[in-house]
């Protein structure tokens, strides 16, 4: 399905955009996907593409996006498969196989997730430097592809601290208030309970979220440098004494998305 997918997406790069080589692939987190629409040269929708699921939920635009950004050919995935919408880890990893067979190089990965860090504000940014993986499952469960990387990969730098210094500059240099910390991932769809939350603080984690990890796993054993920026879009349950709501997070991302939509082009630069 793989080699399948990729013939397909390569033909429609030829008919409209000749020779196109994305070298950088950015997954767009809950209403983050404005960056997609503002430099779209040509869009995919998930449900033409063989082997995509289409993504339900609301704030995301179920496509795929390339343009050129500052000069460098990117891919965007505006939307992305949650392993809560019912999707197998299979599918929601696949697009990031898609992109390492496109040619790309390094992967920004992006999302909402909540602070669990008493110190972050809704609508902070946080660059992510590790994660836990609290989903109880691994994306590279089965039969591994040895043309893509290892059996037993080493994890001990997912995201690259090289990128992350590069970021923390950019930040510092536009003016941007930049979090860095430790993002964990459940499963959800429900939001954490206090109890919960209060784990992720004891086990290290300064954000909590339902994604990214699969991605990231996933990129690193491919061979892709990784590169993870949350949007804090609420202090998680317990941390904060208000009830979690979707319209409250996609809000909070708004408020940030201008912020982060100029942090992540001057990085695209930087790479
Ligand atoms: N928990 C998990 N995922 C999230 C949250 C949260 O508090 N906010 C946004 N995504």
């Amino acid at each position: 399905m793989l080699n399948q997918t990729v013939d397909f997406i390569t033909d429609k790069l030829k008919g409209n955009l000749g020779n196109f080589v994305p070298e950088i692939g950015i997954v767009l987190g809950s209403g983050l996907g404005e960056l997609a629409d503002e430099y779209c040269q040509l869009a995919i929708p998930y449900s033409e593409i063989p082997g995509f699921e289409t993504s339900q939920v609301s704030g995301h635009k179920s496509r795929l996006v390339f343009a050129e950004i500052n000069e460098k050919k990117v891919v965007m995935m505006q939307g992305r498969f949650h392993y809560y919408e019912g999707h197998s880890m299979t599918k929601v990893v696949f697009p990031i196989k898609v992109m390492k067979k496109l040619g790309v190089k390094t992967v920004i990965l992006t999302n909402a997730a909540g602070g669990v860090n008493p110190a972050f504000n809704p609508s902070d940014l946080m660059l992510i430097t590790d994660h836990i993986n609290n989903m109880h499952v691994n994306p590279l469960i089965g039969p591994n592809d040895d043309s893509m990387g290892l059996r037993f990969p080493d994890m001990s730098e997912v995201y690259s601290a090289e990128l992350n210094e590069m970021v923390k500059k950019t930040a510092a240099r536009l003016g941007i208030d930049l979090q860095e910390g430790v993002y964990l991932a459940l499963t959800g769809p429900s939001y954490e309970t206090p109890a919960e939350v209060k784990m992720a603080r004891i086990i290290g984690a300064d954000a909590v979220g339902m994604s990214t990890v699969p991605e990231a796993t996933v990129a690193k054993w491919a061979g892709m440098d990784v590169i993870g920026i949350s949007c804090i879009c609420n202090s998680a349950a317990g941390v904060s004494t208000v009830a979690l709501s979707h319209e409250d997070v996609i809000r909070a991302a708004n408020i940030a998305k201008d912020r982060f939509k100029t942090l992540v082009k001057e990085v695209i630069k930087k790479i």
